[in-house]
């Protein structure tokens, strides 16, 4: 999964085929008897001042491919290419001298910073090392990072357990900032904080991007953190990326079962209106021993006869969103109306069918299956014109998700009750997907519990 074609940016930083593969050792002889596959092919660009969140379940491998591709732990495998060289391929020397471009800042601020040490210590450590200054010019550069971080230049001489959470984690953005970075990983930079400082420590990092040209890779389990700070987001499951788009697309049309699962978790800001939760069943199973196939097919409400045996590749279904799923490749999808109906979400399919981009052949089976020909989005990644009317643009996440009737709905009907709103899938009248009329099941599958919350 990489850029679009169509880009034609330089990227910073491109993975290819990364892959991290922890032995497992036992017995006296401390043999290797198997492997915890971590990180396993993952490939995506970074651009120059962009941001790219990397999400997914707690132990898909997030932090690992975070470190892998800094070397902090060796890659077992894959390509690495920043400035035109393979970060693997350099020794400790010529790595020591990458390095300092690409940073990383840790997600817990209390076991990250050495207790015994100064904040001078701390952050000037780095700079001493590289060379970049000597004696009093590395306490006024310390000074200066603490006051553009917003911390007092007179904290110099303080220890991290007199500053608070947030203030931590300032220090820590500092220490990463030293060196004059391109590239800095944030590993759950935020996760650790309350919400109000979260925000004030993502603003920070926004600010600093624009005014360093930075790029980041941002590791989050929350997603809507990761919506507010990224261009572009990758969805990690058991060591591989699903699904990498930019934001909006991947919020307003997600394809991949399990983009689409995570994004139905997230809570709405209105009491009033209901979430259609999918819940998927079963834990992640074990990176020692992945699935065969798809990595997802245990837990996949749409899993068909390939899903078990042959591993998706990622496909490019329409300018730079990439997704690994069988449902979206020419090759392996499928005519099976009951496997589309599966999806946690087929809104983006009662919204006007395929979108045109979408590779042809999918395409034609969506439309075969609808009876609806795509819409004429000429390129545009954003929802189907044709829905765009402008009571549409100002409605909420659910009156965007609204059924054809509830569109007309009279004014009256618009200021439903809860009750109204919450109307029983069997209330909504959706395009049919099925030759044989059937409704379209826009709730989750047999396969998955779903629950309603207001
Ligand atoms: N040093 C190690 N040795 C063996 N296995 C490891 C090691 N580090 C990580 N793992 C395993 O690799 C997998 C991925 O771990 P990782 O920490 O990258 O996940 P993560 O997505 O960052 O999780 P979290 O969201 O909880 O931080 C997990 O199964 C973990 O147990
Ligand atoms: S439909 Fe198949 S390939 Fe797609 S996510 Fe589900 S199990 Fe994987
Ligand atoms: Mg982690």
């Amino acid at each position: 999964m990489t850029a679009a074609p169509t880009d034609t940016r330089e990227p910073l930083l491109q993975v290819r085929n990364l892959k991290k593969y922890f032995p497992i050792k036992k017995g006296i002889l401390n043999r290797t008897v198997g492997s915890v596959k971590a990180v396993d092919g993952v490939s995506f660009d970074i651009f120059p001042n962009e941001t790219v969140g990397l999400v997914g379940e707690s132990g898909c491998g997030k932090t690992t491919a975070g470190r892998s591709l800094l070397r902090l732990i060796e890659p077992s495998d894959g390509e690495i290419i920043y400035q035109g060289r393979n970060l693997v391929d350099l020794n400790t020397k010529e790595m020591r001298k990458v390095r300092r471009k690409l940073q990383i800042i840790f997600q817990d601020p209390y076991s990250s910073l050495n207790p015994r040490m100064t904040v001078e210590d701390i952050i000037g450590e780095a700079i001493e090392f590289h060379g970049v200054a000597k004696g009093d010019e590395v306490r006024s550069m310390v000074e200066s990072l603490l006051e553009r971080v917003g911390l007092q230049p007179s904290y110099v001489m303080r220890y991290p357990h007199e500053f608070s959470g947030g203030q931590r984690q300032r220090i820590g953005i500092a220490r990463a900032l030293a060196l004059n970075p391109d590239f800095i990983v944030c590993d759950e930079a935020v996760s650790a904080l309350d919400v109000s400082v979260q925000a004030q420590v993502i603003n920070l990092l926004l600010d600093l991007q624009d005014e360093f040209n930075l790029s980041y890779l941002f590791i989050a389990h929350d997603l809507s953190v990761v919506r507010h700070i990224s261009d572009r987001i990758a969805v990690m499951y058991l060591g591989q990326v699903m699904e990498l788009a930019d934001c909006d697309t991947l919020f307003g049309r997600a394809f991949h079962p399990y983009t689409q699962a995570l994004l139905s978790a997230i809570p709405l800001p209105n009491p009033r209106r209901k979430a259609h939760r999918v819940i998927l069943k079963g834990d992640v199973p074990s990176p020692m021993n992945p699935p065969s196939g798809c990595r997802f097919h245990t837990r996949c409400p749409s899993c068909y006869e390939p899903c078990r045996t042959i591993q998706p590749t990622s496909v490019e279904v329409e300018p730079g969103h990439f997704v690994a799923c069988h449902l979206y490749d020419p090759e392996h999808t499928t005519k099976d109306s009951s496997t589309w109906k599966s999806l946690p979400d087929l809104q983006w399919i009662a919204k006007g069918g395929a979108p045109a981009n979408l590779p042809p052949a999918v395409q034609r089976v969506i439309e075969e299956l609808t009876g609806t020909p795509p819409p004429e989005t000429d390129g545009d990644r954003g929802v189907p014109e044709e829905d765009a009317t402008p009571e549409e643009e100002d409605a909420t996440p659910d009156e965007e998700d609204a059924t054809p009737e509830e569109e007309d709905a009279t004014p009256d009907e618009e200021d439903a009750t809860p009750d109204e709103e919450d109307a029983t899938p069997e209330e909504e009248e959706t395009p049919d997907l099925d030759e044989s009329d059937e409704e379209l099941d826009l709730e989750a599958s047999s396969d998955m519990e779903e629950t309603e919350k207001s």
